[in-house]
């Protein structure tokens, strides 16, 4: 299987945000980017492995800034680090005032995703060819990534299971939770 650069997956979308996207306050619902945030994600790893994919997780997703109304926001991805069938990626975003130009930084995301073939089962996907050191720095910030979402998975998984109702009781002192009724 050829190895592809990450240029071969990269792609931006561009979109208008239109009044229906907005919530109470007048700003952009979050979700409105998830969903384009999910579609970059679903192309750029579609292209890398050529074949259908799905999303597994979503690490590092925060709002820096919120988006307004009438602002073009640009999503652009690229297959950053690449596992056995599973890709991530990079995501970054930005929003522009059309009539400015002015332009934020309001996200950057990581997105796994998995690449299934037509009977619906996880299959290899090509390796990635580095071309520069940036491109080698995304790659160990992505292995490190898989390596601490599986660590996050694990403690989640097996660190709550292993606490008794003490404990449990005892990780909540001076958290804002009423805990008489149990
Ligand atoms: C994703 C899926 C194929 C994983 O299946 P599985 O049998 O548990 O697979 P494995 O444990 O062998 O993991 C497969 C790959 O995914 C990665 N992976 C699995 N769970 C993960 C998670 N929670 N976070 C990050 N990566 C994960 C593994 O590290 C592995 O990567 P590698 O092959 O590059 O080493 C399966 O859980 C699935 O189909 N989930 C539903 C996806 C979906 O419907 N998404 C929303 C709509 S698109």
């Amino acid at each position: 299987m050829k190895s592809k650069p990450a240029s071969f997956s990269e792609t931006t979308i561009t979109e208008l945000m239109i009044p229906s996207y907005a919530n109470f306050s007048g700003k952009i619902h979050g979700g409105i980017l998830l969903s384009l945030m999910d579609k970059v994600a679903f192309a750029c790893a579609s292209k890398h492995s050529g074949e259908y994919c799905v999303t597994v997780s979503v690490e590092g997703v925060e709002f820096f800034q919120p988006v307004e109304v009438g602002e073009l926001v640009s999503l652009t991805g690229s297959v950053i680090y690449v596992g056995k069938t599973s890709m991530i990626v990079g995501i970054h975003i930005e929003s522009m005032k059309p009539k400015t130009g002015e332009t934020k930084h309001t996200n950057d995301c990581y997105f796994t995703m998995v690449a299934k073939n037509e009977a619906g089962e996880k299959t290899t996907v090509p390796s990635l060819a580095i071309e520069n050191i940036k491109q080698l720095k995304r790659f160990v910030e992505g292995k490190e990534i898989k390596k601490f979402s599986r660590k996050k998975r694990k403690l989640l998984d097996m660190g709550i299971e292993a606490y008794n109702k003490e404990d449990l009781i005892n990780a909540c002192l001076n958290e804002r939770c009423d805990v008489s009724k149990i």
